[in-house]
């Protein structure tokens, strides 16, 4: 399969650095919980929690999206819950990226019921060209065209998720 590098690993590196000295700075003195969306958010949330200097709790939901592979149905099934309460909470939710929209605004409405004290999203990538539900994103690492995007936990079929960059994943013969 064809790839074509798009961002490299030392520019991840420096964005998610950004983003967690942000998040720093937004909950200085709170309890709070990043909740990393499997499995495509592994290795960002695993970065991402490494640069916020602040006692952190890490929680995982599993998710199944139905849908081909390069495409989201919205329809979530969560097969991975949180081990603990978030009840009165600070929540970061950490996706990968937010294509459509549409999963992180089924996980947001579902983890907003559980009385969080508040409840941000944090993304990877955003792809607004394919936006079919407006999402904020309160800390976004790039903003991407319309293509498909493996690497740094992002697959196709479940190959590239150990790519240490992202890359896009082309029709042409290499
Ligand atoms: P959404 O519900 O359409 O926003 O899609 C979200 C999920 O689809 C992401 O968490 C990814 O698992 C997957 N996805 C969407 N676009 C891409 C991509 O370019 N590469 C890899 N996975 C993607």
């Amino acid at each position: 399969m064809p790839l074509k590098p798009l961002i490299d690993a030392d520019t991840i590196a420096d964005r998610v650095a950004d983003l967690g000295r942000a998040i720093t700075h937004d909950f200085l003195g709170k309890d709070l919980v990043i909740v990393a969306v499997l499995k495509g958010s592994y290795v960002f949330a695993a970065d991402l929690a490494r640069h916020i200097d602040l006692d952190v709790a890490v929680e995982f939901l599993g998710v199944r999206s139905y849908g081909d592979q390069q495409e989201s149905s919205g329809v979530v099934q969560i097969t991975t819950d949180l081990s603990t309460s978030i009840e009165g909470k600070h929540v970061i939710l950490v996706e990968d990226i937010v294509d459509t929209g549409l999963t992180i605004s089924y996980l947001h409405e579902n983890l907003a019921t559980r009385q969080p004290a508040s409840l941000k999203i944090a993304s990877l990538l955003h792809k607004p060209a394919r936006t079919r539900v407006p999402v904020d994103i309160d800390y976004l690492g790039f903003t991407v065209d319309d293509v498909f995007i493996v690497g740094y936990g992002l697959d196709y079929a479940q190959k590239f998720r150990n790519l240490p960059y992202l890359a896009v994943v082309t029709d042409e013969d290499a």
